[in-house]
């Protein structure tokens, strides 16, 4: 018994002057290995006469556990040191500020976009897209745009390959194109849906064109307030009956919605484009704030020509309509207060941020 306990005191001791987990695991080859102290008591037990045979045995299995036990807690209290250690070791300084990766949102015209999408779809109007490459039928020629007209000059039109020398493809110059793509579409569909085989003109009734259509427009110009790539919104509506009346209210109603400012004046100012006859730039006056008093222009506008009311397949005689080009670009500035074009295309997080 003596023997035992000493066996047991002793296997304490070792194990915990183990400063390692290798240097615990001699410690305990020493007790519980193939040679270890009580490997070697077992084996004595059978020289012993049988009466103490149950009562060494019982004893030494005690010592057994007993010094597996301090093993174990030796084991576990090595392992939490280490632990320990390497907490130490990795600590994190809570205190620091932390990087921040900048929370990401909509740019500024893309909310002016979806701005202007959903007033005029409350409005009943579709919205449609269409592509930047165009050929010079869509861009110019349909919207009876002379050969000789300067907007078709190299100096303001990218021209880019893949067109013919008689119809070059180039980058959109504005979102007009769309008048006639979107109508020819909304002509092609209403014939094929009432059964009219016919090629000509279209005369008879049909559902009004109603439309508007955003996106990317080029030209070769970049100052402070022009750059090479700026957004346009179209807009077309199409009927028999539709009147610069209409015209009028619509934008009004349009830019009171856009600007929450219900005493907003808007001036409709003679001018010229080749796909409208009349034709009116479309001014803007605050009556209140750091822009109150003076005209701003918006948009242009216009009725649709009749040779344009033509190449939409429709019959000038019974169609009738107006249309108009905005730039969501100078919407965006004017409501925030942007002074310079260029902070759009900057990318600075402090600027983009002040939008969310
Ligand atoms: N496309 C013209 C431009 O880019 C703007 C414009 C004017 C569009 C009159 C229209 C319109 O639809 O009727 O300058």
């Amino acid at each position: 018994m003596n023997e035992l306990n000493t066996v047991v005191a002793s296997a304490q001791a070792d194990f915990n002057q183990a400063g390692t987990p290798a240097d615990l695991e001699n410690a305990k080859a020493s007790y519980l290995g193939k040679s270890g102290r009580i490997t070697e008591l077992m084996k004595g037990l059978a020289a012993l006469p049988v009466d103490q045979k149950k009562s060494q045995g019982a004893a030494i299995n005690l010592a057994k556990q007993a010094i597996e036990a301090a093993l174990n807690a030796r084991r576990q209290a090595l392992a939490d040191e280490q632990l320990q250690v390497q907490l130490e070791a990795e600590a994190l300084d809570v205190t620091l500020p932390g990087r921040q990766r900048g929370q990401g949102g909509l740019h500024p015209v893309s909310i002016t976009m979806e701005r202007i999408e959903a007033i005029f779809g409350s409005m009943g109007f579709e919205v449609a897209q269409g592509p930047e490459i165009e050929t010079d039928w869509f861009n110019f020629t349909a919207l009876n745009t002379p050969e000789d007209h300067p907007a078709r000059s190299m100096h303001d039109t990218f021209y880019v390959e893949g067109g013919s020398a008689t119809a070059p493809n180039l980058l959109r110059t504005h979102t007009s194109p769309m008048q006639i793509r979107h109508a020819v579409q909304h002509v092609k569909k209403h014939r094929a849906a009432v059964g009219d085989g016919g090629d000509g003109l279209f005369s008879g009734t049909m559902p009004e064109i109603r439309v508007i259509a955003p996106g990317r427009t080029y030209r070769v110009d970049s100052d402070a307030t022009h750059s090479p790539m700026f957004h346009q919104c179209e807009g077309l509506w199409v009927g028999e009956n539709v009147s610069f009346k209409d015209l009028k209210f619509v934008f009004t109603d349009f830019c009171r919605i856009f600007f929450e400012s219900s005493d907003l004046m808007l001036r409709f100012r003679p001018s010229f484009f080749p796909f409208t006859e009349p034709s009116a730039e479309i001014d803007i006056q605050f009556q209140s704030g750091p822009l109150s008093g003076r005209w701003l222009e918006v948009a242009g506008s216009g009725q649709v020509h009749p040779n344009v009311v033509r190449n939409m397949g429709l019959d000038p005689e019974r169609f009738i309509g107006f249309a108009f080009g905005m730039g969501p670009d100078r919407l965006t500035m004017l409501r925030y207060g942007v002074s310079d074009l260029r902070l759009f295309f900057d990318g600075d997080i402090r600027f983009l941020s002040q939008f969310q």
